[in-house]
C-alpha cells in the first residue's frame, strides 16, 4: 500500500482521496482552502456528494486519510503526489494550468526522494511533458521522479461510486517504475479485473477530453433531433428508446433536455477545440456540439416566453439550479441562463433546489428561494423544471396546479408524461414531445 498526497480536496479530490485510502492506501488530502480543510478536520463534508461522509469517516477512524492546509509537508511525507486541482477555461477557451503549475513547483521545492507525480486534473495532450520539464527544471540533477496521467472519469452525484467501481482505470506512464507503483495504488480494482488501459501520458491525456467530447456530443445530436420532433409532432423519447436498443448506439447520454453544464464537459469541450486548432486541425463536430448546448439552454427561455408571452412583471418558478441531479454543483448550470435572461426580461424568479439554493443566493441573491416546489410553484406564472432531481418526478402535480397562477409548466428534463400532464388541465412543454 502506498503513501498518497492528494493536492487539491474538491470534488474530484476530495472523493479521490477517500476512495484511494479505502483502497488500503495512507492518504493527505491537502489544500490551501482553510475553511475546507478545518471542516474536513472536522467532520464536515464541504461538498454535497452522496456516499461520500460514510468513506471519509471510515478511513479517517482507521487513520489512513487525513487532511492538511502544509501542501509542502504533505508532499514530501509521501511517495505518490496526485495533483487534483482546478483547470477552468482561460480567456480563449484552453485550459487554464497555471495552478496544476504552481503546484508542480511545490513538488520540486518538497522533492525530498524518488515520487511519481500523477496528473488526475483534466489537462490537455502535452501538460505531462510540461511537468516533467518543470520538475527538471527546478530539482538539483540527478533527482528522481516519473510524471504519470491518471485521468479522473467520476460523474458528480455518483462520484464514490465511479471511483471505487469504475469502468476502466487509465495510467499514462512512460516509466516502468511509476506504472508499477500506480497498480499498487489502484491494486484493490487492479485484483477485482477493472480494465487497466496502460499507455503513454499524451494517449491517457486525450483519452479523457476524447470521452467527454464524445458524450457532449451525443447530448447535443440528441437535442438537435429533440428540436426536430417538436417541429413534426414526432417524441424523442420514443426516437432515443429505439436508437438506444441498436448496441452500436447504447441508450446512454440519450435523454433530450435543456442542456449538459456542470464543471466538465463545457470546458473540456472547448479546450479540445482549442487544442485541435493549435496543432492545425479542423475540429467541425466539437465545434457543432458547443454552439448547439449554447442554443439548447437558451431555447429553454424561448419555451418559456412561448407559454408567458412578455416575461415582464411574469413571475417564473424554477425547480433544480444545480447542473445535474444529486449534487450542489452549479457550473454551468441551465439555470444560470434562464435566471439571467428572466432577470434581463424584467420578469421575477423564486427557485427551489434540494441542495444547491445556498450556493446560487451567493450569486443570485435577487431571486426568491423557497422551502419546497410547491412553496415555488405559489402564484408564479410558470413552472420550470430546470433539474431532474427525483423529488420533481413524484410531485403532487394537482397541488402544483392549484398553486400556481395559471397552470404552465416548461419540463427542460422530460420528466412528465405530456398527456398526462395536458389531461390534468396544464399547458405543457417539453423537449421533443411533440410541440414547441
Ligand atoms: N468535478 C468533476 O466531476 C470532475 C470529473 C473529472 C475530472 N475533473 C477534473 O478534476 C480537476 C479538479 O476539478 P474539481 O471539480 O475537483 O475542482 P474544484 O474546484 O472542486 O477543486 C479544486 C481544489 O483545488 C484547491 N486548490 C487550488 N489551488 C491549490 C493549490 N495551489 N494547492 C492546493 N490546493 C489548491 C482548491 O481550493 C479546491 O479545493 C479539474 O481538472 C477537472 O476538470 C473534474
Amino acid at each position: 500500500m502506498k503513501k498518497i498526497c492528494v493536492v487539491g480536496t474538491g470534488y474530484v479530490g476530495l472523493v479521490s482521496g477517500a476512495c484511494l485510502a479505502d483502497f488500503g492506501n495512507h492518504v493527505i488530502c491537502a489544500d490551501i482552502d482553510k475553511d475546507k480543510i478545518e471542516k474536513l478536520k472536522k467532520g464536515v463534508i464541504p461538498i454535497y456528494e452522496p456516499g461520500l461522509k460514510e468513506v471519509v469517516d471510515r478511513n479517517v477512524e482507521k487513520k489512513r486519510l487525513l487532511f492538511s492546509n502544509d501542501v509542502d509537508a504533505a508532499i514530501r511525507d509521501t511517495e505518490v503526489v496526485f495533483i487534483a486541482v482546478g483547470t477552468p477555461p482561460g480567456e480563449g477557451g484552453e485550459a487554464d494550468l497555471r495552478i496544476v503549475f504552481s503546484v508542480t513547483e511545490s513538488i520540486a521545492r518538497n522533492l525530498n526522494s524518488y515520487k511519481v507525480v500523477v496528473t488526475k486534473s483534466t489537462v490537455p495532450a502535452g501538460t505531462g511533458k510540461k511537468v516533467y520539464d518543470i520538475l527538471s527544471k527546478k530539482t538539483p540533477k540527478g533527482s528522481e521522479f516519473d510524471v504519470v496521467s491518471n485521468p479522473e472519469f467520476l460523474r458528480e452525484g455518483s462520484a464514490v461510486n465511479d471511483f471505487l467501481r469504475p469502468d476502466r482505470v487509465v495510467i499514462g506512464s512512460n516509466s516502468e517504475r511509476a506504472t508499477e507503483i500506480m497498480k499498487q495504488v489502484y491494486r484493490a480494482l487492479y485484483i477485482n479485473e477493472t480494465p487497466m488501459v496502460i499507455t503513454n501520458v499524451e494517449t491517457s491525456e486525450t483519452i479523457k477530453y476524447a470521452s467527454n467530447a464524445f458524450l457532449a456530443v451525443k447530448i447535443s445530436f440528441i437535442n438537435e433531433i429533440a428540436n426536430i420532433c417538436d417541429q413534426i409532432g414526432a417524441d424523442v423519447k420514443v426516437v432515443a428508446k429505439a436508437m438506444g436498443l441498436d448496441g452500436r448506439i447504447s441508450p446512454k447520454f440519450l435523454h433530450a433536455g435543456g442542456g449538459y453544464g456542470g464543471s466538465c464537459f463545457p470546458k473540456d469541450t472547448l479546450a479540445l477545440v482549442k487544442t485541435a486548432d493549435e496543432v492545425g486541425v479542423q475540429n467541425l463536430v466539437v465545434n457543432a456540439a458547443i454552439k448547439a448546448n449554447d442554443y439548447q439552454k437558451h431555447l429553454m427561455v424561448e419555451k418559456i416566453k412561448k407559454l408567458v408571452g412578455d416575461i415582464k412583471g411574469k413571475t417564473i418558478a424554477l425547480l433544480g439550479l444545480s447542473f445535474k441531479p444529486n449534487t450542489d454543483d452549479i457550473r454551468d448550470a441551465t439555470s444560470l441562463v434562464i435566471i439571467e435572461e428572466i432577470l434581463k426580461a424584467g420578469g421575477k424568479i423564486k427557485a427551489y433546489d434540494p441542495v444547491a439554493q445556498d450556493i446560487m443566493q451567493k450569486a443570485y441573491p435577487q431571486v426568491q428561494y423557497c422551502k419546497d416546489a410547491y412553496d415555488t410553484a405559489e402564484g408564479a406564472d410558470c413552472l420550470v423544471v430546470v433539474t431532474e432531481w427525483n423529488e420533481f418526478r413524484e410531485l403532487d402535480l394537482t397541488l402544483a396546479k392549484k398553486k400556481l397562477k395559471s397552470p404552465k409548466v416548461v419540463d427542460c428534463r422530460n420528466v412528465y408524461d405530456p398527456n398526462e400532464m395536458r389531461e390534468l388541465g396544464f399547458e405543457y412543454i417539453g423537449v421533443g414531445r411533440g410541440s414547441y
